[in-house]
């Protein structure tokens, strides 16, 4: 334990001052053993009359990325960081923070215990504790107000946004612009503090004027934050936190901070919401290769289709700088396929997220061809042209014949076997499935699909290469639909049915809402098109055509016309120029009539049978998907469902949620629905076999461990 803590912080005097390093890679998070190798060599240096001031830095690129959030579940959490702030805020000895890089949740709390700060200006801070489902534990809701201003406060504990050091001029008593700079002038600035009568500030000591902070801000800002924590627990929280900072005094404030946080982390969301922390970073933990496995250049990509997808996937290469050609059969196309971009492109200018010349140098990167010889130097091409295998087929292998050896060649293909059409090829370990979802530019997931043959080094390349465009990949096998569509398909199937069985649509949609996903399935059925769900069902019959009810309303809507927004009407009708779904009795008589065909009798349906019969067979697929090692691990799959699908990040994912809520309710559901649905509930809710072994074995799906 010694030699650990001595290792997790360091102390070098340097005259009369102690220099106190944290070094706890990687993000010099703060372990045990950094408080406690923290409270020894403060306490050392406070007793230790040589020392007047105490600086505290990092041995590492951060100062610190805060509380070990993996030390959370362990319970085991004493030295607690409040003690060792405890000791620096009291400290007789002037205590500056010296960040050398980023400070983070915990990593800044230490910073606003100390006496004096100091940084250089484009440092980075912030206080992200909300997307873990929790708040700043360790003063920051009562520090970061007394320090930056109430509303500023507000905003970085609320938003859990980093802000840069110079937005922060009063939380900081030096700014040094060059970070090369920082220890020289830091040095420079304790000599002085020592030389002025080592004069220890307190932040406790300063008092929020409550003028500064009238109710009005805080009820202005909870209507303003309404949207986007929709269903959040900890938002509301936070708010509370930063509001106890005006009323009370620092003690007091801590002490309502404390039991604030206690609450946000005894929620299920906390738990949620750090186990997606983890997840979205195990993405990247796959088996398939290792260090020593090579990765390939890739300094040029080609695009094959210049259509809504080709389009969004070439703009995220050209946001990182990468040089794209596109491929078109017909020079029409190619242009209108550049036009959309730059049209993409000049709307964010006019909304400031760029400049017209980010504008002019991402479209410099774009260029396009009619011609497969202009793909003789790519290092990868994708694939993004009409979903049909025979065309897919006939593109890779003329890929085959003119790309260079060594090239990755990649399907954005959604449904089709990859495996056939690295066959199209004579190199089918280069190929590889890359999912983008649509807009391909704005979302942040990307299934990365391995075929039987597909090598190492071109899997290992393409998941580090989604990290340099912004994406978050996750590892899947081939099988239709992959991970997401997949088990999408019973989620889209049974809030048809249920259209059938009685509901209306706007029930189902409310409860999905309520639930937290973006939108209910209706609406977003109308959204994407009722048409592509029915042509994908017209390639599956051998799948659905036991089922005579399958999404016969959503077929009787398409056979009619009536494919969604686009047309202005859909499962709901849409007046002209608007996309407020308005319901529509007309559909309501269609499910009656298919109903009365179909012998099903329409009833009303309670609001946790239509969430669980929406949500309970997707986790059920989810099981199947494990089972056959399609998905590594279920927290590949969470995210998946929160990155491609918008399934509330607080509830982790679907595989996270059934965990949360036992495997035992989500199989006897299962169990139960099969058995009161007649030959329908056979049909579809017969348990996945894991399911069933992990709820007899009161395990999770967290626990399973392919074999
Ligand atoms: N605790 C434990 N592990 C952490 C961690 C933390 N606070 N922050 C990062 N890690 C781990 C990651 O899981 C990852 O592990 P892996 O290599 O095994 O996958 C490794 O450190 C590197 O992390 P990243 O891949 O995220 O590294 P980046 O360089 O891309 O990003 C970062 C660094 C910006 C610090 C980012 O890791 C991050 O945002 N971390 C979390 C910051 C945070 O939320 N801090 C608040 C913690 S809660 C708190 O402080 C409570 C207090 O108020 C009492
Ligand atoms: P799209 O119809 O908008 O674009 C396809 C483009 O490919 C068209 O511009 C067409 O001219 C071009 N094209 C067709 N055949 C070609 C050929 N032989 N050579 C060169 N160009 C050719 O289609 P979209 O939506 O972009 O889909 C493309 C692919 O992406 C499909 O495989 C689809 O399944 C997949 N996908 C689509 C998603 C979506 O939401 N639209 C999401 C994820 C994947």
């Amino acid at each position: 334990m010694e030699a650990e803590n001595q290792a997790a912080v360091v102390r070098q005097n340097q005259g009369e001052i102690a220099l106190i390093l944290m070094q706890n890679p990687p993000v010099n998070a703060l372990s045990k053993a950094v408080r406690v190798g923290l409270i020894e060599e403060i306490q050392a240096s406070l007793d230790d009359d040589s020392i007047k001031a105490i600086v505290i830095s990092s041995q590492q690129k951060l100062f610190s990325g805060g509380a070990d959030i993996s030390e959370f579940s362990s319970g085991n959490l004493e030295p607690n960081l409040p003690a060792v702030l405890d000791l620096i805020e009291n400290a007789q000895k002037p205590v500056i923070a010296v960040l050398n890089g980023p400070a983070f949740g915990g990593g800044l709390e230490v910073a606003l215990s100390c006496h004096y700060r100091i940084t250089f200006s484009d440092n980075k801070v912030g206080l992200p504790e909300v997307n873990l489902g929790i708040l700043p534990g360790a003063g920051g809701t009562q520090r970061l107000p007394r320090l930056a201003g109430v509303a500023t406060a507000l905003d970085m504990i609320v938003s859990g946004k980093p802000v840069s050091a110079k937005a922060l001029p009063t939380v900081f008593d030096l700014l040094v612009s060059d970070p090369l700079d920082l220890l020289n002038e830091a040095m420079g600035f304790v000599q002085q503090v020592i030389a002025d009568g080592a004069i220890v500030k307190r932040v406790k000591d300063i008092v929020i004027d409550p003028a500064s902070a009238p109710a009005e801000l805080f009820a202005q800002y909870r209507q303003g934050i309404a949207k986007q924590a929709r269903g959040f627990f900890s938002p509301e929280r936070c708010i509370q936190a930063v509001e106890a900072s005006v009323e009370l005094p620092l003690a007091e404030g801590l002490k309502k901070e404390g039991e604030l946080f206690m609450e946000c982390m005894r929620s299920p969301q906390a738990r949620a919401q750090q186990h997606f922390f983890f997840a979205e970073r195990a993405a990247s933990h796959v088996s398939d290769f290792d260090k020593t496995t090579p990765v390939r250049e890739v300094k040029k990509v080609g695009i094959i289709g210049a259509g809504t997808m080709g389009g969004g996937i070439a703009m995220n290469f050209a946001n990182a700088g990468i040089p794209v050609v596109m491929l078109e059969l017909k020079q029409e196309a190619l242009d209108k396929g550049l036009a959309v971009i730059r049209k993409n492109y000049t709307n964010s200018a006019k909304k400031g997220k760029l400049t017209e010349q980010d504008v002019e140098n991402r479209m410099a990167l774009l260029n396009g061809t009619t011609d497969y010889a202009g793909l003789a130097d790519v290092d990868l091409v994708i694939e993004a042209v009409f979903e049909k295998m025979e065309v897919k087929e006939q593109v890779f292998s003329k890929l085959d014949e003119v790309c260079k050896q060594g090239a990755i060649l990649a399907s954005n293909t959604s449904t089709l076997d990859l495996n056939q059409i690295a066959a199209a090829t004579s190199r089918p370990q280069d190929v590889i499935g890359l999912h983008f979802f649509s807009p391909a530019n704005v979302m942040k997931l990307l299934e990365v699909v391995k075929g039987d043959e597909t090598s190492a080094d071109v899997i290992k390349t393409c998941m580090q290469l989604a990290k340099k465009i912004r994406k978050v990949a996750v590892l899947v096998g081939v099988c239709f639909g992959f991970v997401g569509n997949r088990m999408i398909e019973p989620y889209g199937r049974e809030s048809n049915r249920l259209i059938l069985e009685g509901a209306t649509p706007e029930q189902v949609d409310k409860i999905i809402y309520d639930f937290g996903m973006p939108m209910g399935p209706n609406t977003m059925g109308d959204m994407a098109g009722l048409d592509i769900g029915y042509f994908v069902r017209q390639s599956r019959q051998e799948f659905i055509s036991h089922d005579p009810s399958y999404c016969v309303v959503g077929n009787r809507l398409v056979e009619d016309g009536r494919v969604g927004l686009k047309v202005g009407k859909g499962i709901y009708l849409y007046e002209s120029g608007s996309r407020k779904p308005i319901p529509d009795p007309s559909v309501l008589e269609i499910a009656k009539q298919e109903a009365e065909k179909l012998n099903v009798a329409q009833r009303d349906l309670s609001d946790e049978e239509i969430l669980e019969r929406c949500i309970f067979p997707l986790i059920n697929e989810g099981a199947y998907i494990l089972e056959e090692g399609i998905a590594a691990k279920s927290s590949d799959i969470d995210v998946i469902y929160v990155y491609g699908y918008g399934f509330p990040v607080y509830r982790g994912g679907p595989m996270q949620y059934a965990d949360e809520i036992g495997l035992d309710k989500v199989y006897n559901a299962m169990c139960q629905y099969r058995d009161s649905l007649g030959e329908y509930g056979k049909m579809w809710f017969e348990p996945a076999p894991l399911l069933k072994q992990l709820a007899e074995q009161g395990k999770k799906f967290a626990d399973y461990k392919p074999a």
